[in-house]
């Protein structure tokens, strides 16, 4: 929290992957860290919290039309989870056709401190792109929650999250 009692913002921006059905206790713990967290879903993410009847995302869950005035507090921090084989991939590839996926890239353009929680099966992460692509988001600065392997039988809700608040730097500072 800064001297003015004001809290730095975490842009979490979720993927669809089933942890993303517990956003709700990353928030939370985000929030007990000091930060005030904002959430923005990819499109598919943001289907599933709303089926599940989750935190509501649906306002920053596409991109805005022309002259739409989308306000987004400036992030002091991104995190990315839980990410996805397809948002890992599409962001190092600097794929920008949702919202999620631009923010994520200009975040990467604007160096802003990122960190990213990959939730990947064990088949998928043995994809020679996505090794390459996840050393290209570390070596671009990118922060990757855990080490980065796949999550044996599926780390869901907590356990996840635990990895992640441990990446958090202190609110306010670098
Ligand atoms: C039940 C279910 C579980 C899934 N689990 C994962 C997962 O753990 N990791 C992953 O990368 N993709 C997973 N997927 C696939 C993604 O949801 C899919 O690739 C989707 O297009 C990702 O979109 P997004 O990255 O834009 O959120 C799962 C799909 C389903 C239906």
């Amino acid at each position: 929290m800064s001297a003015h009692g004001i809290r730095p913002v975490v842009r979490v921006i979720a993927s669809a992957a089933p942890p993303v059905l517990h956003i709700q206790t990353l928030l939370d713990q985000v929030q007990a860290a000091g930060w005030s967290p904002h959430l923005i879903a990819t499109p598919t993410a943001a289907t599933w919290l709303h089926a599940d009847g989750g935190p509501v995302v649906s306002w920053v869950s596409r991109m805005p039309m022309p002259g739409e005035d989308l306000v987004l507090s400036d992030p002091a921090l991104v995190v990315a989870a839980p990410a996805t084989f397809n948002t890992i991939n599409r962001w190092a590839a600097g794929v920008n056709d949702t919202l999620a996926l631009g923010l994520l890239n200009e975040a990467l353009g604007a160096r802003l401190p990122i960190v990213a929680a990959p939730h990947v099966n064990s088949a998928l992460a043995g994809h020679p792109a996505y090794q390459r692509n996840l050393a290209l988001l570390r070596q671009a600065g990118v922060r990757i929650a855990g080490d980065g392997t796949p999550c044996p039988g599926g780390c869901h809700g907590a356990a996840h999250w635990t990895d992640v608040i441990a990446c958090l730097p202190e609110p306010g500072g670098r």
